[in-house]
């Protein structure tokens, strides 16, 4: 264990006791005291394929023996060449232009300049506004995040923000109030996660919902952009989390799972239908990132597809999610358990105050935080989050286990899941 400021790191929490984990092999990571924790979370939803894959590996360093990184202003490669042609391969529809980036913020500035620039290209300036649902989250650079509805990360930067018009979630109506509400010649796209993560605890759509946003941006000529960082790449027992609606985006944003971890990478994906307009209007998007096209990044994210494809692990990801979801009704009976979410390997835990009404613990007992810490002491790591219920309160965890987990690794994600509960309740109840 180490803690701020006992190394020259500066970490993420300075408050915050870390394990320093020295290796991980499929479902574990193992820190430099021999202790093993389950990775019920990928880390953040990213270690889709598990720990310590050695293909990757291989791959990233024949890569970087071979070429680790020219500019993508002025070269190219084989590697970028064919991750796109392996992405576009799964991609929705007509998309099949890979633009890849390194992360999932960089991701969607990137995909929301390209539907402002896009309608500039064609004449039509004024369609420049976003609008996003609440809750949501898209990211934590400054245009990303004024799409985001986590009040807790804009507080402080509300001055640097842009103004986004907000729908609820997953209410179309509202939607459609909000597109009134702006003027569809003022919008220049929707951005939504068509499964939501760890904002709304993977708050999954009605059905009918993605097709009435599709038939809404068709009639009134908007941007569907559908921010799959999370949800996509398999996460929710598809490749992408649109496919059981049929539903496809104009714009798709894809990042977390998409190289495993293995590399910081992300990409945005367009039909040429769009990015022909830039060919033949001002030749280029106006943005760049000396890391985008990464030559090693890229070649992780082709050996992380093949790997998936190769041993069917998307299809592995709905079948033990449906276990995941059937194992999960046994937290029901704990006390202060609320809803339960998601699909595929992807689940959110909702922890309340009082389970018959759902209202929310008060923020202050940081009952979100002291489960992820007694989790951790249990060897179990999960993924907190906060404010989905009006911003400030609402305490929830989020499972999210490699897409390789076994049916012994379920059982014990959620029997540690459900001691944690326990251990963390009575906490409470010592404190109040
Ligand atoms: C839906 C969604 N969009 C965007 C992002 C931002 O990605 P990153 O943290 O890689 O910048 C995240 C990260 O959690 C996310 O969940």
């Amino acid at each position: 264990m180490t803690h701020y400021p006992e190394t020259s790191a500066f970490f993420r929490k300075l408050r915050w006791e870390y394990p320093r984990i020295t290796h991980g092999k499929g479902s574990w990571v193992f820190d430099d005291a021999g202790t093993a924790y389950l990775d019920a979370c990928g880390g953040a939803f990213v270690s889709n394929l598990g720990h310590g894959v050695a293909e990757i590996a291989d791959a990233m360093a024949a890569q970087a023996k071979k070429l680790a990184y020219v500019s993508g202003m002025t070269l190219t490669h084989t590697a970028v060449e064919e991750f796109a042609a392996e992405l576009a391969k799964l991609a929705p529809g007509d998309l099949d232009k890979v633009y890849p980036l390194s992360s999932g913020s960089d991701a969607v500035e990137a995909a929301l300049k390209l539907a402002r620039q896009y309608w500039a290209e064609l004449g039509q300036p004024s369609k420049q506004k976003l609008v996003a649902l609440t809750p949501s989250y898209h990211g934590n650079t400054l245009l990303a995040l004024s799409a985001s509805a986590r009040e807790h990360y804009k507080t402080l930067y509300k001055g640097w923000l842009v103004d986004v018009e907000r729908a609820p979630a997953y209410d179309a109506d509202a939607l459609a109030l909000a597109i009134q509400r702006v003027g569809s010649e003022n919008i220049a796209a929707i951005i939504i996660e068509p499964v939501g993560g760890s904002s709304s605890g993977a708050l999954v759509p009605p059905t009918g919902y993605l097709r009435r946003v599709r038939a809404m941006c068709d009639k009134h000529k908007i941007l569907f952009i559908a921010d799959e960082i999370l949800c996509g790449a398999g996460r929710t027992g598809t490749w992408s989390a649109l496919e059981p609606d049929e539903v496809v985006p104009d714009i798709q944003v894809l990042g977390k799972g998409i190289a495993g971890g293995f590399a910081p990478l992300a990409a945005v994906i367009a039909p040429t239908r769009i990015v022909d307009v830039f060919a033949q209007g001002s030749g280029a998007l106006v943005h760049a990132q000396t890391f985008s096209h990464h030559a090693v990044s890229c070649a992780a994210g082709t050996a992380t597809l093949r790997y998936l494809a190769k041993h069917k692990l998307v299809e592995r990801c709905a079948q033990m999610g449906t276990k995941l979801h059937e194992s999960l009704k046994t937290l029901r009976a704990l006390p202060h358990v609320g809803a339960i979410r998601g699909r595929g390997l992807l689940a959110g835990i909702e922890l309340v105050d009082d389970a018959a009404t759902g209202a929310p613990f008060p923020r202050a007992q940081h009952v979100a935080e002291t489960l992820t810490r007694v989790a951790l002491d249990k060897g179990l790591i999960v993924w907190p989050n906060i404010g989905h219920t009006n911003g400030t309160d609402g305490d929830l965890v989020m499972l999210a286990p490699p897409f390789i987990v076994t049916d012994d690794e379920l059982d014990q994600i959620v029997q540690r899941l459900g001691n944690a509960i326990a251990t963390t309740v009575k906490q409470l109840s010592v404190r109040t």
